[in-house]
């Protein structure tokens, strides 16, 4: 988990990753420094995209990793959040099935320069 001090949306973002990095169908944790905050975050790949979310289900706010780093169904179809079977689709962050749908995740935007790939905080801010 890399964190920092910085205001990501006045640096042009904070570095998460190398574009290559990242199996698909796995995930990092990180910590997005936002409105005097640290948001813990993680990013996904998923179909070879990269999205990123806050990690905090959109029922209950808690995380979502009861297993450290696990945020992927057994089959890597959906993210779960546990605590009460939530899933949420990797793309989109929609709450599909479980107590949080028609919710979804804080979306964590991603851009890519030069090879790296930078977080910006979400607006709103969650
Ligand atoms: S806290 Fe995530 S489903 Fe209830």
């Amino acid at each position: 988990m890399s964190s920092g001090t910085r205001d990501p949306e006045s640096d042009g973002g904070l570095r998460v990753l190398a574009a290559g990095d990242l199996a698909d169908g796995t995930s990092a944790k990180f910590l997005l420094p936002c409105g005097g905050r640290q948001l813990e975050c993680f990013v996904v790949r998923h179909e070879g995209r990269l999205h990123a979310f806050v990690n905090e289900c959109r029922h209950v706010p808690m995380t979502m990793d009861w297993v450290e780093n696990q945020f992927f169904t057994e089959d890597g179809a959906y993210l779960l959040c546990p605590t009460h079977g939530a899933l949420y689709v990797p793309d989109t962050g929609e709450c599909v099935a479980g107590p949080a749908c028609g919710k979804s995740l804080f979306r964590v935007p991603l851009v890519e320069r030069d090879g790296e790939v930078f977080a910006l905080c979400p607006d709103p801010l969650p």
